[in-house]
């Protein structure tokens, strides 16, 4: 399925009369093709934009005929009320300079109340100063979206009230189907009982949620691990069913954000051990690309985001010895070898570096662990000194403390990472707080806190 769609969009010159899967098909100003290649249907998104959708027609859409009022199209499309605000322009080089990061509330809440059942003097003083550096928030459910409206109004004051504008960064993390090679992330909507309309919907809400405050500005890190899933994990069958979906769900989630102007986006694009094999390189850039080019190469894309709640160095002293084989055994190394390819493609080389938990390396005993990896610590402080021109910013993604998922062998969403040696148990649920895995991160930061 890949490769088809891949080939698909290769050819797209040639079928001029037939616009390719994820292309534009309609809107103000446009001029091109209204029809889509069989399998997909143009879809009016907003008046500006009709996209071909995978699916099939059930009447003649004809999106160049709707006008003012986009709520009137033919029936065999689907309307979204939303109207973007036009066409802007980002803000040249790095869009964290000039910004002051804001700090969540909900994880320094969590962090205090973390720290105050730590009786260590020195443990609890390290622990409470967590609750100064930033870090992401999830937004892994739709009943969180309107928590984003309270937090931009208060970055939004602090910003007026400083001189200098606040920065929210944000996790865009609510695919149906969600995290299709592994079980401890299962999400809340199902591409079987409407997700992709779902998921659409979770995106508008997070849009309205952004647009009064256009003084602020966002960083969204899109979708951890989904890209990544589709160039690796395609033999999973629930990925494979989920490949058009998961398309065209990112696609619909980058073209809306970008129709804000002050949201900057970062596709996730695994780590080092995952994309950053050799073999993989290639076809990462392609498909990062291709959707990328089939989106309408929307402005605010700014580049990749890699590490996302990993454990991998951004410089290693030494290769670990579990990653033996590639020589590229970290992430600078993963992001080197992948700048180009992307490059050359015409897909924006620019990267942030989760370091949130990487701060002890030679930690597990498979690449692949991911889950709660004992004897981690705390990583590199978030900063915009990287060191590397490809870096914006090296980020703490995960909200250090919040478990990766449980060892509960009897709960629905029990992976068998979380209940490997190397991973910590006892470990409650996904996203809840896990006090001692907090503690050991504490510990062992490096540099110390
Ligand atoms: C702190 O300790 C109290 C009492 O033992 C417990 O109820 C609470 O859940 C603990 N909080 C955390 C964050 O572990
Ligand atoms: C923003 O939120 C912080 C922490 O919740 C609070 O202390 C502060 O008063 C708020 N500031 C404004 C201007 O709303
Ligand atoms: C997904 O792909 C990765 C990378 O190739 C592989 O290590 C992992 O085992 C795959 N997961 C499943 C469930 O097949
Ligand atoms: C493990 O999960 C099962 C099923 O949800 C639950 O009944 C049980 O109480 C859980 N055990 C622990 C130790 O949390």
């Amino acid at each position: 399925m890949l490769s088809a769609f891949l080939a698909l969009v290769a050819i797209l010159p040639a079928f001029a009369n037939a616009q390719a899967l994820y292309s534009q098909c309609g809107g103000t100003g446009w001029s091109g093709a209204t029809t889509c290649v069989s399998g997909a249907v143009c879809t009016v998104l907003n008046p500006y934009y009709s996209q071909c959708l995978p699916g099939t027609a059930t009447t003649t859409s004809n999106p160049t005929t709707t006008t003012s009022n986009p709520t009137t199209s033919n029936s065999g499309t689907t309307t979204v009320s939303s109207a973007p605000t036009g066409t802007q322009t980002p803000a040249a080089g790095n869009p964290f300079e000039g910004h002051n990061i804001w700090l969540t509330p909900f994880y320094a809440a969590e962090v205090a109340a973390a720290a105050a059942n730590i009786t260590d003097a020195t443990t609890k003083a390290a622990a409470q100063s967590v609750a100064q550096i930033p870090t992401f928030t999830w937004f892994d459910t739709i009943a969180k979206v309107p928590d984003l409206g309270t937090y931009l109004a208060n970055a939004s004051a602090l910003g007026k009230s400083s001189g200098t504008p606040s920065l929210v960064q944000i996790i865009v993390y609510d695919l149906p189907d969600r995290d299709c090679a592994a079980a401890a992330s299962n999400g809340e909507f199902s591409i079987a009982d409407n997700g992709q309309a779902n998921y659409f919907n979770y995106i508008d809400q997070l849009v309205a949620q952004i647009k009064p405050f256009p003084d602020v500005r966002v960083v969204a890190i899109i979708e951890p691990d989904s890209l990544a899933n589709l160039v690796t994990n395609l033999s999973v069958e629930k990925c494979a069913n989920a490949q058009t979906t998961y398309l065209a769900c990112v696609t619909y989630a980058i073209q809306q954000l970008n129709t804000l102007g002050n949201v900057y986006s970062y596709l996730d694009a695994g780590h080092a051990g995952w994309l950053g094999w050799p073999a993989n390189l290639q076809p990462a850039a392609n498909l990062f690309a291709s959707l990328f080019k089939s989106a309408g190469s929307p402005s605010f894309v700014r580049g990749l985001a890699t590490d996302v709640a990993n454990y991998n160095a951004l410089s290693a002293a030494s290769p670990d010895p579990i990653t033996q084989g590639n020589s590229n055994y970290d992430e600078i190394h993963y992001i080197n070898a992948l700048t180009p390819l992307l490059t050359s493609s015409g897909f924006p080389a620019h990267f942030i570096v989760d370091q949130g938990r990487s701060g002890v390396q030679n930690i597990r005993q498979q690449w692949g662990d991911w889950c709660n990896v004992k004897g981690a610590g705390f990583g590199m402080r978030p900063t915009i000194n990287t060191g590397y021109t490809a870096i914006d910013a090296i980020v703490w993604a995960k909200p250090g403390g919040e478990c990766d998922g449980t060892s509960n062998t009897s709960s629905a969403r029990y992976d068998y990472h979380c209940g490997l040696s190397d991973a910590d148990q006892p470990a409650p649920e996904a996203g809840t707080w896990f006090q001692e895995y907090f503690t050991t991160l504490v510990q062992k930061a490096s540099p110390p806190l």
